[in-house]
C-alpha cells in the first residue's frame, strides 16, 4: 500500500518503454521505428502511419549536408534540416548505405538530448528523441549528427533520410513527410600528368651563335591536383660544349589543368661551329616521377658569309684592273682635299703625289676578286 503510489509511474514508464521497443502505435514521437528512411529496396517511410498529406509536398523541404566526397576514417558533421511553414513538431530518421544496400560508415550521437542511434538488420538508423521532436518550434528544425567514413574506399555511399514536419497534435494526422537521398563519392585518386609542346617553330637557324635563338615551350599540368613540373634541357649538345640550352625556369608550380610558358634559349660561344644542334627538353612531375614529357628543338648555326674582299682603292674606277684610267682619275683631282674623294687613294684627306704613287705601285693588278 505504501509503495502503490510510487509503483504506478514505474509501471507506466515500463509499459511505455515496452510499447516503444515493440513498435506499437504509441509513443512514436520518442523515435520512429527503424528502417523508414525511404531507402531501397522497398522505400518504406513514415507515410506508413503519417497519412493524409502528399509525400514531399512542395511547400517544405528536407536537406542534408553530406560531404560530396569522403576520405577514409574522416569524421563528418551532418546537419539534417527540415522545414515547412506552419508546422511545429519535427522528426527524422537517416541511414547510410553502400551500393549493395549494406551499412556504410558509422553514425555517432553528438547531441544525445535530441538524437539517438538504433540498429536493425546490421544497419544504423539515427533519429530524433522525444526532446528532439522540438515541440513548439515553428516552421523549421535541425539536428546535428556525426558520421565517420569507412576505413577504405567502398564506392559511392548514399544517405537516405525521412522527415516528419508535424503539427504537434500528438497524432499521425496533419503531418507532412519528406524523403531525400544524397550521394557521397569515394575519394578521387590522385593522378599526376604532364604535357610539353613547342609553341611555334621547332627548328630555328641563326648565323649569330652568340646571340642565339629562343624557343617558347608550353608546359601543362594534366594531372588532377597541384603539382610542380621540373624541366631539364639535355646537356650533351653541340661540339666541345660550344652550344648550350638554357631554360628560363627549371621548375614551374601549376594548378591542375594549368599551363605555363617557359623559354629555351640556345646560345653558343665565339667558337661555335656551324651545324645542327638538337636539344631535348624533358618535363617531369614532382609528384610522380614516372610522368614525363619531352620535346626536341633543332637549331642550325649557319656558316658565316665570306669576309668582304679587301678594299682596293687603287682601282679608282672599280673596273677590276689598275691601269692608266685610274692614274688619270687621281691626276684630275690632284690638289683637292676633302672627304670621299675617289682620287684620295690613301684616305689622308688630300689628293697628292702619294696617291699617284699608290696607283702606280699596283699598276696592272687584277682586282676583280
Ligand atoms: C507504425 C506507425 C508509425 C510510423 C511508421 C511512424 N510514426 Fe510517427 N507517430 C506514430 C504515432 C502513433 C504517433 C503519435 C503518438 C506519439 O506522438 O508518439 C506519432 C507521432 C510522431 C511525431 C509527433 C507528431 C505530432 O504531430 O505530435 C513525430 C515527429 C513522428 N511521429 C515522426 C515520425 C517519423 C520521422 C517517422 C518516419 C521516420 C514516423 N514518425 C513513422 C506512428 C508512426
Amino acid at each position: 500500500m505504501i509503495y502503490r503510489k510510487s509503483s504506478l509511474p514505474i509501471w507506466a514508464v515500463l509499459v511505455i518503454l515496452f510499447v516503444a521497443s515493440t513498435g506499437s502505435v504509441f509513443a512514436f514521437s520518442f523515435g520512429p521505428p527503424e528502417g523508414l528512411t525511404g531507402s531501397p529496396p522497398n522505400g518504406a517511410n513514415c507515410t506508413q502511419c503519417h497519412v493524409g498529406n502528399t509525400l514531399n509536398d512542395a511547400d517544405g523541404s528536407l536537406m542534408l549536408t553530406i560531404p560530396e566526397t569522403y576520405e577514409p576514417n574522416e569524421i563528418y558533421t551532418i546537419v539534417v534540416n527540415l522545414s515547412r511553414d506552419g508546422q511545429s513538431r519535427w522528426g527524422f530518421e537517416m541511414t547510410a548505405l553502400d551500393g549493395n544496400g549494406a551499412r556504410a560508415g558509422s553514425f555517432e550521437v553528438s547531441d544525445a538530448a535530441n538524437t539517438q542511434l538504433k540498429e536493425k538488420d546490421s544497419k544504423q538508423y539515427i533519429m530524433h528523441t522525444s526532446a528532439g521532436s522540438a515541440q513548439g518550434t515553428e516552421d523549421e528544425n535541425q539536428w546535428t549528427v556525426e558520421w565517420t567514413a569507412p576505413d577504405a574506399d567502398i564506392g559511392p555511399i548514399t544517405f537516405y533520410a525521412a522527415g516528419n514536419a508535424a503539427n504537434g497534435d500528438g497524432g499521425t494526422a496533419g503531418d507532412y513527410i519528406y524523403t531525400t537521398s544524397e550521394e557521397s563519392t569515394p575519394p578521387v585518386p590522385v593522378v599526376a600528368g604532364v604535357s610539353l609542346e613547342i609553341v611555334g617553330d621547332t627548328a630555328l637557324s641563326t648565323i649569330d651563335a652568340v646571340a642565339g635563338v629562343s624557343y617558347a615551350l608550353k608546359v601543362t599540368n594534366t594531372g588532377n591536383m597541384m603539382d610542380t613540373i621540373m624541366l631539364e634541357a639535355s646537356a650533351e649538345v653541340g661540339i666541345e660544349g660550344s652550344v648550350l640550352g638554357a631554360l628560363s625556369d627549371r621548375s614551374v608550380a601549376l594548378e591542375a589543368g594549368a599551363a605555363a610558358e617557359v623559354t629555351l634559349k640556345v646560345t653558343g660561344d665565339l667558337f661555335a661551329k656551324p651545324g645542327e644542334y638538337p636539344i631535348r627538353v624533358t618535363a617531369t612531375s614532382k609528384t610522380d616521377g614516372t610522368k614525363t614529357a619531352e620535346v626536341t628543338t633543332t637549331t642550325t648555326i649557319e656558316t658565316p658569309p665570306p669576309p668582304p674582299p679587301p678594299p682596293t682603292p687603287w682601282d679608282v674606277n672599280d673596273d677590276g684592273t689598275v691601269n692608266v684610267q685610274d692614274l688619270v682619275l687621281v691626276a684630275n683631282e690632284l690638289g683637292e682635299s676633302g672627304e670621299s674623294l675617289k682620287g684620295d687613294v690613301n684616305g689622308d684627306g688630300t689628293v697628292d703625289i702619294r696617291d699617284l704613287v699608290l696607283v702606280a705601285s699596283h699598276f696592272g693588278e687584277d682586282t676583280s676578286n
